[in-house]
């Protein structure tokens, strides 16, 4: 690639969607680590400084070589990276001059270069601490709010910073200024197209397998793994690619039927299904010399997620040994994306964004396959919306190249497990959370159980507010969900220990606290959640929700009922960012009443509360662990 954007990762959570908005408007990038050697980005074109939940004056503020500042190329710093270039340039950063958090208007110099064609106001998202207290020489303020500098320019230098986040959508023209930074300022023009990487794909299969070289896929049945299939299919002769399906007892309701019959026509004639649902639950394991305990005990998110990951690779492996095929001659290929990795913390992609969440593709062990050369990640450089596009384009059926997507660990981070009983004890947090909720129509309480949550560009697992309708006489859904919206915004900001807010939809008032009961993957548990998945699947699914699905919770409030169950539906078109779907205006109420009524006309027995998670990712994640 001649033409080509550095992105200095400065740990900023946001570094993958800098990373799509570049290659949309058709420029080729590669992602570092801020501490990254000058020479290796000496032939880039042009240098973004990606966001960064750091203070560039504290001690903990991530290393760098001063000389990538007088490479004299065209620089974009965002957030972290605009305070780090005023900082070397000689300005001032300082915390406490304006903390600013959400959806701001700002004035704009239109007249700056990069933000030509922008009106004098614009909407923007900010989230930062710190700010510019003094402006570095040979700098202008080009944006501000309220007196607060939110973007500098220095023309000679070609170096723009924002304070703002023009890769996220809360920023309304944000891909403009990505547009202007890199055909007006950079002078980059639009020559990485998907046609030739779904070629240059090919060629590196190609090259990498060989005449002879053998390719084993594992195809979940999501659309990353069918274009790897496919596109293996396109590359190689058939009797090189073996795929694998396992259905580890944690897919949705009749997905591997669907999967299998899809892949069927895909041309994949040496395909297996395996059902390795006893192996998944009930094996105790060693990872990296650390012994875990058989899923089937297993609580923490963290642990469930590693130990699935490896046992995909333990049940592939036996499977290729009874194919005579071993990973140090054969390859394995998967589909993972470009932001599995970011996500990941993968150090190849992304230099220190905290780990939200191990993807199950890039556990412990596949990084070391990854190492000796034996793994092919045909969409490795590819973001969600290239990966459908390159499936419609390679004839998959529009079934898959649309599908809402489903996690490598299934189902199994949708049973919040625990070994707890009880309800949440600390009066203190509950009363706290009381006051917040205070004058508006709803009871509340904190369950005892814990979600995963991504807050200022870090992990979090934190406890979940319940909301109850108080108003007597009144449906449950029968509610101003624009109120409760605002609400569940403000919870998590006034309350650090609380990263997720639900609502409760199938029962009017609080009626006691919820009570917690020891809950863990079995079989009786995920037959349970799968229907309770295709009931809220059939209902809030539809063209504006991304992605939709149901969670079991091992909480209730009724006597001799052990269960609860979360609805989830968001909107989102990158997944770093998403809000939760909003009943009335993103799909209409009476499906969520229909929904809930569903669930408790055939599951009542067994399901205390129906809870629609009303939070945004952040403070909470898509997923709940
Ligand atoms: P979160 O929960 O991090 O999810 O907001 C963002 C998107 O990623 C999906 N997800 C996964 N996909 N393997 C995957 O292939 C995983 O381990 C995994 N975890 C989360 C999630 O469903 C959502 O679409």
């Amino acid at each position: 690639m001649t033409e080509k954007v550095a992105i200095l990762d400065c740990g900023g959570q946001y570094t993958k969607v800098i990373d799509r908005k570049v290659r949309e408007l058709g420029v080729y990038t590669d992602i570092f680590p801020l501490g990254v050697d000058p020479d290796k980005i000496k032939d880039h074109n042009a240098i973004i400084l990606s966001g960064g939940p750091s203070s560039v004056w504290s001690d903990g503020a991530p290393k760098y070589d001063k000389r990538i500042f007088s490479l004299g190329k065209p620089m974009l710093g965002i957030c972290y990276g605009m305070q780090l270039i005023n900082e070397c340039f000689g300005g001032v950063v300082k915390p406490g001059v304006k903390t600013e958090y959400g959806q701001i208007l700002i004035d704009i110099d239109n007249t700056c270069p990069v933000f030509d064609g922008l009106s004098d106001k614009e909407h923007v998202l900010m989230s930062h601490g710190d700010a510019v207290a003094k402006v570095a020489d040979g700098f202008k303020v080009v944006a501000s709010t309220e007196g607060v500098v939110a973007g500098i320019w220095n023309g000679e230098k070609k170096i723009i910073g924002v304070q703002f986040h023009p890769e996220v959508e809360p920023t309304v023209n944000g891909m403009k200024i990505f547009e202007n930074f890199l055909r007006k300022v950079c002078a980059l023009k639009e020559v990485y197209a998907l046609e030739d990487r779904i070629e240059t794909s090919v060629k590196m299969i190609r090259e990498r397998v060989g005449e002879n070289g053998k390719v084993v896929v594992l195809v979940s049945g999501g659309v990353d793994s069918a274009v790897t299939a496919a596109l293996l299919a396109k590359a190689l002769r058939p009797d090189q690619v073996y795929g694998i399906h396992i259905d580890h007892g944690m897919m949705r309701k009749n997905e591997s039927d669907l999967i299998c019959a899809n892949l069927a026509k895909l041309g994949l004639v040496n395909m297996q299904r395996i059902n390795a649902e006893d192996e998944f639950f009930n094996t105790p394991l060693t990872i990296d010399g650390v012994e875990y305990q058989p899923l089937c005990q297993t609580c923490e998110p963290e642990k469930k997620r590693a130990i699935i990951g490896h046992m995909f690779f333990v049940v592939t492996e036996e499977a290729a040994k009874k194919l005579n095929l071993d990973f140090d001659t054969a390859f394995l290929a998967q589909g993972t994306l470009r932001p599995d990795l970011i996500e990941s913390g993968n150090p190849d992609v992304s230099g220190y964004a905290n780990k939200i969440k191990t993807h199950h593709n890039d556990v412990g062990i596949i990084r070391t396959l990854r190492d000796k050369g034996h793994v092919i990640e045909t969409n490795w450089d590819w973001h969600k919306d290239e990966v459908r596009q390159v499936a419609r384009m390679l004839g998959l059926d529009e079934e898959i190249a649309s599908r809402q997507p489903f996690p490598g660990p299934g189902l199994g981070v949708r049973m919040i497990c625990t070994d707890y009983i009880g309800t949440f004890e600390d009066t203190d947090k509950v009363n706290k959370l009381d006051e917040v909720v205070s004058g508006y129509p709803y009871d509340s309480d904190i369950a005892p159980i814990r979600s995963v949550g991504v807050q200022g560009d870090n992990r979090s697992y934190r406890s979940m507010a319940i909301l109850y309708n108080n108003v007597k006489g009144k449906d449950a859904l029968d509610c101003d969900f624009e109120n409760l919206y605002s609400l569940a915004k403000l919870i998590p900001n006034k309350l650090d220990y609380i990263n997720r807010v639900t609502y409760c939809t199938n029962k009017n008032e609080m009626q006691g606290a919820t009570f917690c009961t020891p809950m863990h993957i079995n079989h009786e548990n995920a037959e349970l959640l799968r229907e309770l998945d295709a009931i809220v699947t059939k209902h809030l699914m539809n063209k504006k929700t991304a992605q939709c699905f149901a969670v079991l919770l091992p909480i209730s409030c009724d006597e001799g009922k052990h269960f609860s169950v979360a609805m989830r539906a968001v909107c989102t078109s990158d997944f770093m960012t998403a809000r939760s779907a909003m009943p009335g205006v993103d799909f209409p109420i009476e499906e969520l009443k229909a929904a809930t009524k569903e669930i408790m006309d055939n599951f009542g027995d067994k399901i205390s509360l129906v809870l629609y998670d009303v939070t945004g990712k952040p403070p909470a994640t898509v997923e709940w662990e």
